[in-house]
């Protein structure tokens, strides 16, 4: 029998990538408290209608692309495949618009989505993602892109933001209709996928990538034209703001998201760099869904960054704090080579005792392969050496060997 493996488009995350994970994540909350959101830990699990009704029962996600199954109860149950749509249930569930409405919520963890794995796109993929409930100022959402944009500037990884507006809930459905009339006379010139998109979500077709479907798609109805002056003024000062503040953008007439739940502001972090899924931060307005799902009327926003993504375009991420690691000389110098490094660990710093006994080389072998920044020896002497150096220097006392550390190379 063969070994066990991963499922596919799953990914074991260690050594240097569990760095960048950490990197990313780590930055990605000190960012979230810079602006006063608060943590919400999510199930991982939730009824399966949530995401219809969310997502949208026409989404590729919820067409295709859910991990479901049914519990011994007989629920139906999907695998989260993003964060928003938990949020809201929470929002609505805990009652959250009961304290004023008013709610910054972020979140990280994995996600789940059976697509086809490649560069960038796995099958379990983790997210950090915030979502503002009850403001509806455009201000919120020139917050929220210059958010982001500290969020990628912090992580140094630059990407050119994309823009959009979808209008309100019933300029989208009217859009929508629109094309529907419009891409209908080519039934037959669509692709297959975007043939079942006709009948259920024809805002997708603009943004296929099938040459035949964007021959087709340069003569659709533009949705400035289904879109109220409201929406177009509260775009044009959404913009303006982002001038303001020397955000580089292109207005992308043809973003529109493969979520139903968005209304007017949508937007996209892209980058170049990871090949065809070159999406590292997304998100927008979706005014209605609270609503949807069965709150109060609450206006709403949030975006939505691919952990994973964002990794492959950090560059390397090495360990910050050096490694001290102790070799006793002598068997029975072990105890107080454990309580050396004992001490170590008590003043923040990062030791290895070398456990494996047996010739000075092979221990040494041993500290090489943790790669310790310094080596310390404990006989009846004490010594220290600099592994990058080679200089050795020998303490009358552990006492001052220890002092030395602290002083001198803690932080080196
Ligand atoms: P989304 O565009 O579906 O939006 O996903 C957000 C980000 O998650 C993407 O831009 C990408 O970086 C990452 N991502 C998505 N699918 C995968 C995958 N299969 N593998 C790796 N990374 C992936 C949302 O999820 C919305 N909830 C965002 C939002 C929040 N809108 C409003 N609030």
């Amino acid at each position: 029998m063969g070994n066990i493996q991963k499922v596919r488009g799953f990914q074991d995350i260690y050594g240097e990538n569990a760095r960048r994970y950490r990197l990313v994540v780590d930055t990605a909350r000190e960012i979230f408290k810079l602006y006063n959101f608060k943590e919400i830990i999510l199930p991982y699990l939730e009824d399966i209608s949530l995401f219809k009704r969310s997502v949208g029962e026409e989404t590729d996600i919820v067409q295709k692309e859910m991990y479901t199954f049914t519990d011994r109860g007989g629920r139906q149950i999907a695998l989260r495949p993003e964060g928003t749509a938990s949020c809201v249930r929470a929002y609505i569930e805990e009652k959250l618009y009961g304290e004023g409405g008013y709610h910054k919520l972020f979140y990280e963890g994995a996600m789940f989505r059976y697509e086809r794995p490649q560069a960038g796109r796995y099958r379990q993929f983790h997210q950090v993602g915030a979502e503002v409930f009850g403001v509806s100022s455009v201000y919120a959402d020139a917050e929220m892109i210059l958010m982001i944009n500290n969020l990628l500037k912090s992580l140094n990884i630059q990407t050119r933001l994309e823009i959009n507006t979808l209008g309100t809930f019933e300029s989208r459905r009217n859009y929508s209709e629109a094309l529907k009339v419009y891409f209908s006379q080519f039934r037959d010139s669509l692709c297959e996928t975007c043939r079942g998109r006709l009948e259920r979500n024809p805002l997708r077709i603009i943004d296929c990538k099938v040459e035949s479907c964007r021959e087709i798609a340069k003569g659709s109805p533009v949705i400035t034209d289904y879109i109220s002056e409201e929406s177009k003024e509260r775009f044009e000062k959404l913009l303006n703001l982002l001038d303001r503040f020397g955000i580089n953008y292109r207005v992308n007439p043809g973003l529109v998201r493969g979520l139903d739940y968005y209304t007017d502001t949508v937007f996209e972090f892209i980058t170049d760099r990871i090949g065809a899924q070159g999406t590292v931060a997304a998100g927008g307005r979706y005014d209605r869904l609270v609503q949807q799902l069965g709150g109060p009327p609450t206006p709403a926003l949030g975006f939505a960054a691919g952990v994973e993504r964002l990794m492959l375009l950090l560059d390397s991420v090495q360990e910050k704090e050096k490694l001290f690691s102790v070799i006793s000389l002598t068997e029975d110098q072990f105890p107080k080579a454990l309580e050396f490094i004992e001490t170590l660990r008590k003043n923040g710093i990062k030791g290895e005792l070398v456990l494996r006994s047996g010739s000075l080389k092979s221990m040494m072998k041993v500290a090489d392969k943790f790669k310790a920044d310094f080596v310390i020896f404990v006989s009846d002497r004490c010594e220290l050496k600099d592994m990058k150096s080679g200089e050795q220097i020998t303490f009358l006392s552990d006492g001052d060997l220890i002092d030395y550390i602290i002083r001198e190379l803690k932080t080196v």
